[in-house]
C-alpha cells in the first residue's frame, strides 16, 4: 500500500518516515522544491533527533521518495495524509490557506477514490468544509472520504512520540474509511478510538488545552511558592503521585511556547467567541504564559540592581530542548525585556540560531557556552538543553563578571551551584 504525505514539514517528514518504518511506500509532496530537493539528497531541513537515521535508511531502500509533481502523486496514491501547516491569523484563528489550496489540487486532480486524511490540527467542522472545497473543484463526482486523524507529536521527540502513541484518534464519517486508517497503526499496538470528525477535531484543541493548562497552573502556583520559600518543583512532584493529576506537564518554568500551544490557545478561544461561550479558564491560561516571564524576570532584576549597562547570557533560544524551533519562544520575550531594559545580551543555544533582526538589535550569538557568559553579569536559562545541565559550572565562574544564574525551567543543581559562589534563583523556590 503506498501512502502520499502533503506538506514536508516536522509533522509531514515524521509522519511520513514512521509509516516508511512501518513497511508502507511512501510519497512527500510539497510545493517547495527546494526542500523536495534537500530531502531527496538526504538532508533534514530542521533539526529532530532520530530522523535523519530513518531519512538515510528509507531513501536508501527506496521506501520513501519526495515530489513537487502534485498531480502524479496524487493520482498514484489512494491515501492522502494532509500535513501543511494553519498558522494563527491576526485575530487568532487558524489560517487554511494551505489546506484549501491543497483540496483544490486534489480535487482537480484525483481521477478514482481516495481516502484524505487530515493531520493538521484544524478548526472544528474543517472536515466538512474540506469535503466541500474537494468536491468543489472536481470537474466531475469521483467519491472520497475525509478522515480527521489529529497527530500528537511533540518537537524534539516526535519519533518517539509517533512510534509509542498513547493513542490514535480517527474521525470518520464512513466507518469504512475509518477502519482503513485504523488498520495502518495495527503495529504499533496503540489504543484507537474511532469517532466523529468533528469529535476528533476538538479532542486535539482540549489535550493541548489542558496541557497547557496544568503548566500555566504550575506556573502561577511558582509565583505563590515563590513568596512562601516553598519548592513549586517539589510541590509538583507531591501532586504527580496522584494519579488523577499525573507527574507531566506540571513543570513551572518562564512559560510555554512553541508553534502549538500558543497557536492551538488562541484559536479555540476564537472558536468559543465565535459561539458566545466563554472559556474563561483557557483564557486566564494563556493570561499566565504571556506575562509569565516578566514577572520573575522583575523579581532578577531587583536582586541584581536593575539590568541596565548589565551583560546577560542568554542560555537556550529555542522553546525547548532538542529543537532548533524559535516560535513563540520565551527566551524572545527575555531578550525583548532584557534589550528594552538597555541591557548587553549574549546568547548561546547548541543548535538554534539567533533571528537577524535581534542581531541588527545589538543582540550577539557565540557559538561557546564559556565565550557566551564572559564578562557576564547573569545568565538566565531559557531552555534545558542538557549542555547547560552538564556544563562544568566550576571553571565557567572564572569568566562571569558576577555569579548570578537565573534559572527559568529549574533544572542546575541549585546547590552545587551555591557551593561554587554562584547566587542562584529559579522559578518558584525561593533561592
Ligand atoms: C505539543 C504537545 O505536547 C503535543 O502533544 C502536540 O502534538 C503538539 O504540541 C502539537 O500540537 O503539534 P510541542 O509544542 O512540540 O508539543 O512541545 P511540548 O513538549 O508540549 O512543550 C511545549 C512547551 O511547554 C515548551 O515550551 C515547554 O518548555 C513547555 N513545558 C512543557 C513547560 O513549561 N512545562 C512542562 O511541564 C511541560
Amino acid at each position: 500500500m503506498s501512502i502520499l504525505i502533503i506538506g514536508t514539514g516536522y509533522v509531514g517528514v515524521t509522519t511520513a518516515l514512521v509509516f516508511a518504518e512501518l513497511g508502507f511506500e511512501v510519497t512527500g509532496l510539497d510545493a517547495d522544491e527546494r526542500k523536495v530537493q534537500t530531502l531527496s539528497e538526504g538532508k533534514l531541513t530542521f533539526y529532530e533527533p532520530g530522523l535523519q537515521d530513518l531519512l538515510d535508511k528509507h531513501l536508501a531502500a527506496g521506501r520513501i521518495r519526495f515530489t513537487s509533481e502534485a498531480k502524479q502523486a496524487i493520482r498514484q496514491n489512494s491515501i492522502l495524509f494532509l500535513c501543511v501547516g494553519t498558522p494563527s491569523d491576526e485575530n487568532g484563528s487558524a489560517d487554511l490557506r494551505y489546506i484549501r489550496a491543497v483540496a483544490e489540487q486534489i480535487g482537480q486532480s484525483m481521477d478514482d477514490y481516495k481516502v484524505i486524511v487530515i493531520k493538521s490540527t484544524v478548526p472544528i467542522h474543517t472536515n466538512e468544509r474540506l469535503t466541500a472545497w474537494i468536491a468543489e473543484a472536481q470537474p466531475h463526482p469521483i467519491p472520497f472520504d475525509v478522515v480527521s486523524n489529529p497527530e500528537f507529536l511533540r518537537e524534539g521527540s516526535a519519533l518517539q512520540d509517533a512510534l509509542h502513541p498513547d493513542r490514535i484518534i480517527i474521525g470518520s464519517r464512513n466507518q469504512a474509511a475509518g477502519l482503513h486508517i485504523e488498520s495502518l497503526y495495527e503495529k504499533l499496538n496503540a489504543p484507537c478510538f474511532l469517532t466523529t470528525p468533528t469529535t476528533a477535531e476538538m479532542i486535539k484543541y482540549a489535550s493541548n488545552s489542558f496541557l497547557a493548562t496544568k503548566i500555566s497552573f504550575a506556573n502561577e502556583l511558582a509565583r505563590l511558592c515563590e513568596q512562601l520559600d516553598i519548592n513549586v518543583g517539589d510541590v509538583s512532584i507531591g501532586m504527580g503521585y496522584d494519579h488523577r493529576i499525573g507527574p507531566h506537564f506540571l513543570k513551572a518554568g518562564i512559560g510555554y511556547g512553541g508553534s502549538c500551544f500558543p497557536k492551538d490557545i488562541k484559536a479555540l478561544l476564537h472558536i468559543a467567541k465565535k459561539q458566545h461561550t466563554r472559556l474563561s479558564i483557557l483564557e486566564q491560561v494563556h493570561e499566565v504564559n504571556e506575562t509569565q516571564a516578566e514577572h520573575f524576570l522583575q523579581l532578577w532584576e531587583r536582586k541584581i540592581g536593575g539590568f541596565a549597562g548589565k551583560r546577560i547570557a542568554i542560555l537556550g533560544l529555542s522553546f525547548k530542548p532538542n529543537t532548533d524551533d524559535l516560535r513563540e519562544a520565551p527566551s524572545l520575550a527575555v531578550i525583548h525585556y532584557l534589550t528594552s531594559q538597555r541591557a548587553q545580551v549574549r546568547v548561546h543555544d547548541p543548535v538554534a540560531k539567533l533571528p537577524a533582526s535581534l542581531q541588527s538589535a545589538g543582540v550577539r550569538q557565540l557559538e561557546h557556552l564559556e565565550d557566551a557568559v564572559a564578562g557576564c553579569d547573569a545568565a538566565i536559562l531559557c531552555s534545558e538543553w542538557d549542555v547547560y545541565r552538564n556544563a562544568d559550572w566550576e571553571q565557567l565562574r572564572d569568566e562571569f563578571k558576577q555569579l548570578n544564574i537565573f534559572d527559568g525551567r529549574n533544572v542546575l543543581d541549585r546547590q552545587r551551584l551555591t557551593e561554587l559562589g554562584y547566587t542562584y534563583s529559579g522559578i518558584g523556590n525561593a533561592a
